[in-house]
């Protein structure tokens, strides 16, 4: 009897104590929202790795804020890079009282998003998300750490222009917040260099068929294409530009053409050869944590690298940070601290313009040679 009880005794003491030890390590979410279905699922899961190895690395760590030992937890939604998802995956991930979150990846997604997270109080940090009217309505809740549209259009325009000396370009774009943003920067540029814009056409995210914008463009005879848009897009036009006998015609686009995966959506075509892309940060080999940071990621993620990932890591730990310096996991406290940022991150040493933006952004150049990414700069 004395012995049994002795036992009953220990037990019940060991679950205080296991009680005690689990409520010791506070469990803080961060949500990610990408499309991770439909055309650009691919993007989406690369830019979700990025935070899932962020996290992976933070709880390695074994973080404590407030004396508290914090484990970190991935709250992933998909938006399918369609406006209406967006808001409505923001909306839930308020709803699930994350602590940040990283996203979205769509212009079109995230700039409603953004004012979803700015009424319920949350913090979000873009990695992907490039066109300039994200920051003007001035939420404290916005923050992004590439470069933005006005920066990668120009640089574009001024490639195209002072050292490919173009003369005669056609503009597509496809009616998202992000390829007529990022077009409307390339136009008013290129036109400013003196480049004749001698079409413009249009059309969609979902788009396949561009035979009959292609073949209107053809009979303008440009020397250079502008393809506002992401690669789904991309791929199969690069495909029909080489059927139309569009061989020798430039092919320029933002970092939304600027993946891995278009090497393989443009089928083989040669016109790949004639892509010239635009990325808001610098190449991986001149990111401070670049290459061993990419090491890492294909031996986690083979053959799943596009472009952003690097970034919402970054992105990941940037939310972090500033838990750490406001020693709260609070978003009503942690958020002011955002602003004041300095941190040095794998992209670069990340801090922020008041409006969000991040200060002094890199922007590299980018061709594709025998199917390969290869940066200019
Ligand atoms: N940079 C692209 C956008 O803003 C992905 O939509």
């Amino acid at each position: 009897m004395q012995f049994k009880l002795k036992l009953t005794v220990l037990a019940a003491v060991a679950a205080v104590a296991g009680t005690a030890v689990a409520q010791d390590v506070q469990v803080v979410k961060i949500g990610h929202v990408a499309p991770l279905s439909g055309a650009q699922a691919h993007y989406g899961k690369d830019n979700e790795n990025g935070v899932r190895m962020a996290i992976e690395d933070l709880n390695a760590q074994g973080i404590t804020i407030a004396g508290k030992k914090v484990r970190f937890e991935i709250v992933a939604e998909d938006d399918a890079a369609d406006p209406k998802q967006g808001t409505a995956a923001a909306q839930k991930l308020c709803d699930a009282k994350v602590a940040g979150v990283v996203g979205h990846l769509n212009s079109g997604t995230t700039i409603p998003a953004s004012k979803v997270y700015n009424d319920c109080g949350i913090p979000h940090v873009t990695g992907a998300a490039t066109n300039p009217n994200l920051t003007k309505p001035g939420y404290k809740t916005t923050y992004r750490i590439i470069a933005n549209d006005n920066a990668l259009g120009a640089g574009l325009a001024l490639y195209a222009a002072d050292a490919l000396k173009l003369k005669k370009i056609a503009i597509i774009d496809d009616r998202t917040a992000y390829g007529q943003g990022v077009a409307d920067v390339f136009k008013k540029i290129a036109a400013s260099k003196g480049i004749q814009i001698v079409d413009e056409q249009f059309t969609t995210d979902k788009a396949t068929d561009f035979m009959a914008i292609l073949t209107a463009i053809k009979s303008k005879g440009p020397d250079g294409i502008f393809f506002g848009g992401m690669d789904p897009q991309a791929g199969p036009m690069l495909r029909q530009m080489e059927q139309l006998g569009l061989s020798n015609v430039k092919y320029f686009g933002g970092d939304g053409i600027c993946t891995s995966e278009i090497a393989k959506l443009s089928g083989g075509a040669k016109t790949l050869d004639n892509v010239v892309c635009a990325e808001g940060g610098a190449s991986l080999a001149k990111m401070p944590g670049g290459t061993a940071w990419k090491a890492k990621y294909d031996a986690k993620y083979p053959a799943q690298f596009q472009v952003y990932s690097p970034y919402t890591y970054d992105a990941t730990f940037v939310l972090v940070d500033a838990m750490k310096r406001a020693g709260s996991t609070d978003p009503k406290v942690y958020t002011a601290k955002l602003g004041e940022t300095s941190f040095k991150g794998v992209t670069s040493t990340i801090s922020f313009e008041s409006n969000g933006e991040l200060k002094n952004p890199a922007m590299t150049l980018y061709v594709y040679k025998d199917g390969k990414k290869s940066a200019l700069n």
